[in-house]
């Protein structure tokens, strides 16, 4: 399994900001990752052209679950694949809170993104109320359980371990933490999607730095990052694609 170091640019980053795609690439034209960023939805065409015949992959952060119609302002999984997108961020933690999205939302966007063609990642994590209360997996495993495509394939499916009060804070579960996630998620996996599950990314997200990377990408069951601030700056990013290469 190649491991896969996604950046989430969020809603952040204009048409200059594309500089950094040439910094990144000048710096790390083959990786031994995978290396994907999801810019705002206005900037994926031109960043697809940018990044086109290297081994930078672009992706979208959010879609409509419906292939086309009456929906003013949405986006399809078809019409971000036109743009350019091979993947799409379903489930973002900011989404669930912001837009109130369910796991049966986000599920349908997942598959929406799978039948386009495109491969879903799946944004999952606890807020810090249910980990200080020790439900953490209990919570994981619903939202796994909901969110999940179908048929979904290790080629199909990422997911994404992102406890809410990791994101953007510089505050991270510790290594063990991580670990217990992690495997509980594979686990999961196999339950649901049999032996593809082996092959599925499951990425941490929250807080990943290049000071801690290296650190986190050692664990178990951890396949690459979705890294949010860090992955604004060709430098920091660069630098958690070289450690997840490492790895
Ligand atoms: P962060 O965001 O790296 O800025 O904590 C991660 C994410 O929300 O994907």
């Amino acid at each position: 399994m190649k491991k896969l170091a996604a950046g989430n640019w969020k809603m952040n980053g204009t048409l200059a900001s594309l500089a950094e795609v040439g910094a990144l690439l000048g710096d790390h034209p083959k990786p031994a990752c995978e290396m994907l960023l999801c810019p705002p939805a206005t900037l994926i065409a031109a960043m697809s052209t940018a990044a086109r015949g290297s081994a930078l992959m672009v992706g979208a952060q959010d879609c409509h679950p419906k292939p086309q119609g009456a929906h003013t302002g949405d986006l399809s999984a078809a019409i971000l694949r036109d743009a350019g997108a091979t993947h799409v961020i379903v489930g973002h933690s900011e989404r669930r809170t912001d837009h109130g999205e369910t796991d049966a939302l986000v599920r349908s966007k997942a598959e929406a993104v799978v039948d386009a063609g495109l491969v879903a990642i799946v944004c999952i994590g606890e807020t810090e109320a249910q980990r200080d209360s020790g439900k953490t997996l209990a919570v994981i495993g619903t939202q796994i359980d909901g969110s999940i495509p179908g048929g979904a394939t290790a080629a199909s499916l990422v997911v994404a371990y992102e406890p809410v009060w990791a994101i953007g804070t510089g505050r991270t579960p510790t290594l063990s933490e991580i670990a217990e996630v992690h495997s509980f998620l594979r686990g999961r996996l196999r339950g649901l999607i049999g032996s593809e599950a082996e092959g599925v990314r499951i990425l941490y997200g929250g807080s990943v730095k290049p000071s801690n990377a290296a650190e986190i990408f050692a664990v178990p069951h951890v396949d690459g990052a979705l890294v949010g601030g860090a992955s604004l700056k060709a430098a920091d990013f660069g630098a958690i694609v070289a450690a997840l290469s490492a790895a």
